[in-house]
């Protein structure tokens, strides 16, 4: 009987069956890594701003504090994004006719706030509170980690209900005195835990209430 197909048809049709598979199982990869990829946790992503704004720059190198600019994160929940007066302080002299600078100039002659974009933002209904945790002394490289080397922020780790409940669990390794809370470059000493259980009696925080659902869905 002649044959039905070529020889070169024949291989042709074996090359498609491999692509599509190949391509069908390649699908179900991406879909399994896409849902904890950092693409869709906003890890390690930057985004783009009004002005581009450098912490390596302001923190690392300049060394200006970072309640200089978020001066709430001690009081209120939220630590807020500066006013554009904070960065007219030395922007009127220092560098006052930059291009990058004109949308800071504009906010501040309209009097009305930069809108900055949103990096780290939980669900609504989880609650969070700045000011408990920097009173805690847990420090803000704690969740956000190395800002002060960071051109454009971007979020360091997933904040997953595991995260915090880590944390909550067992904050004694993870506290360090309240003076050092701002202080990206604080080594922790050998004796950290034993510290942190200190501090625990001290401050009186019990474990055993942090992991309760209440605290953080209100
Ligand atoms: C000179 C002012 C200034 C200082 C000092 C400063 N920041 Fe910021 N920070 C900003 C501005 C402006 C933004 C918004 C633009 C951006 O994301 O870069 C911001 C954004 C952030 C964000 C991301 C907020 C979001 O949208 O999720 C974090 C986290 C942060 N700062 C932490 C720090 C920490 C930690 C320090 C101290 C080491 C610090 N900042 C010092 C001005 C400042
Ligand atoms: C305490 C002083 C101070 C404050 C407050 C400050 N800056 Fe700066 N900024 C500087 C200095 C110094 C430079 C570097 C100038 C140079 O390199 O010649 C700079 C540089 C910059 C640049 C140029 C790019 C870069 O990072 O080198 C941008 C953009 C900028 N600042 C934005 C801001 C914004 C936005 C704010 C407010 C959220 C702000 N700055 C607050 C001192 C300050
Ligand atoms: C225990 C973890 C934790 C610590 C410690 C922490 N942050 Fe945050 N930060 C968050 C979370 C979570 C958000 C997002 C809050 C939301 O979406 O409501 C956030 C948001 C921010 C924002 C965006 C504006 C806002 O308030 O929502 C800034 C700025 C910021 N943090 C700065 C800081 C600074 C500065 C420190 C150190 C004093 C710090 N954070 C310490 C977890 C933390
Ligand atoms: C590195 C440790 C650490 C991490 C991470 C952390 N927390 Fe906390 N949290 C603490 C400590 C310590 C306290 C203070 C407990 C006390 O004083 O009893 C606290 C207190 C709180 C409180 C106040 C509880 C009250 O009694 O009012 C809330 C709300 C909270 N955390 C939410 C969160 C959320 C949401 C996250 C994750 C996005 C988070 N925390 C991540 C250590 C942490
Ligand atoms: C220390 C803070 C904290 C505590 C305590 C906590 N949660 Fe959450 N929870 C979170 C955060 C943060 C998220 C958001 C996670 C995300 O965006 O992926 C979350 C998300 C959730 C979700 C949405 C689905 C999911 O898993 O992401 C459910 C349901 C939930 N929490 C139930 C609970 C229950 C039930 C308890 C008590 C046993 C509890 N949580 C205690 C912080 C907390």
């Amino acid at each position: 009987m002649a044959q039905v197909f070529s020889r070169a048809a024949d291989s042709y049709l074996r090359l498609g069956l491999i692509i599509i598979s190949g391509l069908v199982a390649g699908g179900l990869l991406l879909a399994s890594g896409l849902v904890r990829s950092d693409y869709l946790t906003g890890v390690g992503v930057a985004m783009e701003q009004p002005v581009p704004f450098s912490h390596k720059h302001h923190t690392g190198e300049l060394g200006i504090d970072c309640r200089y600019c978020h001066d709430q994160v001690e009081t209120a929940a939220s630590a807020g994004y500066p006013p554009s007066h904070t960065c007219m302080t030395c922007h009127s002299q220092l560098w006052s006719n930059a291009a990058a600078l004109a949308p800071v100039r504009q906010s501040f002659t309209d009097d009305r706030p930069l809108r900055w974009n949103r990096i780290h933002d939980l669900p609504d209904y989880v609650y969070f509170n700045h000011s408990i945790h920097v009173a805690r002394g847990v420090g803000c490289a704690e969740c956000h980690g190395p800002v002060d080397r960071m051109t454009r922020i971007y979020q360091a780790r997933p904040f997953y209900m595991r995260f915090c409940l880590d944390c909550h669990r067992d904050p004694a390794p993870h506290l360090r005195p309240p003076e050092q809370v701002f202080n990206l470059d604080w080594q922790p000493p050998p004796d950290r835990a034993a510290f942190g259980r200190r501090r625990m009696a001290e401050l009186d925080i019990q474990p055993r209430h942090l992991d309760s659902c209440y605290i953080c869905h209100r």
